[in-house]
């Protein structure tokens, strides 16, 4: 798991002005909020005065827990801006009477887009972010949205990267894709391309389907069973180390982009916010349809994954490759950037100290930058992709 990316914390519609929501990512709690103008704002859940949740139990009842853009505290009323972290008032000393600086919590960047609400986990200054993943049909009319579909899953999210860009597992796990049946003696991967591009990487097919019917997926025999023979474009590209997006076209005038955008929320589970947009069946009416049918594929992924044994992805020897099994290595791949870096939370160490009980940790924000005199202990990172195989090798 990694700092310094922008994740999935809830769907906007799942958080309601004035209710704060306690939301889990990359092992550690998160206060997110609106503040009075409706503002989503992430805060560290753990309160500096005596470690309270805020947005834990609350016993008030009707009054406010948001005060002037600020969280209040449900143990002993301290309040915090949502915008900076600061403590604004500490009701013990008096309100109004300016509470110490080093009170404050971590805040983080957070952007509400695509009925997602995400915040920038990490302490990277604005211009040094990797960007925020693209929808790029959203604004555009010819293409609609289904409502955003969070799948909680039980299984580290990179086990469900490396699943999206595998070329052989389709026919296995989903009865209605590529070759509805295995032809023993003739059945071998289709061809593909592995892709890089900045932030990704990724698997491509081009494949010519004869006509009638694609025979691609029962859904798309059923609308365009009087297709000609077309190439048919379909693939998956990650974006950083948390997101993907499946492209299948079966003709320029049917075509899904999904976006699978996922939260780690610890190494065992990880919840999955998936945007899917298609440039057909506009009509709303479509909507339920389309997304039962979309549950049912990724059920069917779910249930395969929810069996894979260990939890994190081993060593590339722990494992025996094929071809096939290329992008899933270039990914593994293209995360030792991201550990050389000094990005990766080291789980281990991390979960022993934790396990302690005495030390409450949390993701260094953007704050720890400019200013000192922090009080939650930040979570331990690997320096590199070296000292992490240093410290996997003698697990
Ligand atoms: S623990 Fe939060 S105000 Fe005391
Ligand atoms: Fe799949």
């Amino acid at each position: 798991m990694y700092i310094n990316f922008w994740y999935p914390m809830l769907r906007s519609e799942d958080l309601a002005a004035g209710k704060p929501e306690k939301v889990k990512v990359l092992g550690l709690n998160f206060a997110v909020f609106r503040d009075n103008d409706g503002v989503a704002r992430t805060l560290s859940d753990t309160c500096t005065h005596r470690g309270g949740s805020l947005a834990g139990a609350w016993q008030l009842g009707e009054r406010p827990r948001i005060v002037d853009g600020c969280i209040v505290c449900p143990y002993h009323g301290w309040e915090f801006s949502g915008e900076s972290g600061e403590c604004t008032n500490i009701p013990s000393i008096g309100y109004g009477t300016k509470p110490p600086a080093r009170a404050k919590v971590d805040s983080y960047p957070t952007v509400e887009k695509y009925g997602i609400v995400f915040a920038f986990l990490g302490d990277l200054p604005e211009e040094e972010r990797p960007p925020l993943i693209e929808v790029k049909e959203w604004d555009n009319p010819k293409w609609r949205a289904n409502s955003v579909l969070v799948l909680d899953v039980p299984f580290h999210y990179e086990r469900s990267m490396e699943n999206g860009i595998d070329p052989a597992h389709n026919e296995f796990v989903h009865p209605t894709h590529g070759l509805s049946a295995i032809h023993r003696d003739t059945y071998k991967v289709r061809d593909h391309d592995v892709v890089e591009g900045d932030q990704s990487l990724g698997i491509m097919f081009k494949h010519r389907y004869a006509a009638p019917g694609l025979g691609h997926n029962e859904t798309y025999k059923s609308v365009s069973s009087e297709a000609p023979a077309q190439d048919i474009y379909a693939g998956t590209e990650t974006y950083g180390p948390a997101a993907m997006i499946t492209q299948i076209e079966p003709s320029s005038n049917m075509m899904f982009r999904q976006y699978f955008i996922e939260a780690p929320v610890d190494e065992n589970r990880t919840r999955i916010f998936f945007v899917n947009m298609r440039n057909f069946l506009l009509d709303p009416k479509h909507d339920g349809a389309i997304h039962a049918r979309n549950k049912v594929i990724a059920q069917q992924d779910i249930e395969t994954l929810s069996g894979v044994y260990p939890l994190r992805t081993p060593s590339n020897t722990k494992e025996v490759h094929m071809p096939a099994d290329k992008a899933v290595v270039g990914y593994r791949e293209w995360l030792q950037k991201w550990d050389d870096k000094g990005w990766r939370i080291d789980w281990n160490t991390y979960k022993m100290r934790e396990a302690g009980g005495e030390t409450a940790f949390t993701i260094p924000s953007p704050g720890r930058r400019t200013a000192g005199n922090w009080v939650l202990e930040t979570v331990p990172l690997f320096k590199n992709h070296a000292e992490r195989m240093k410290a996997e090798s003698k697990r």
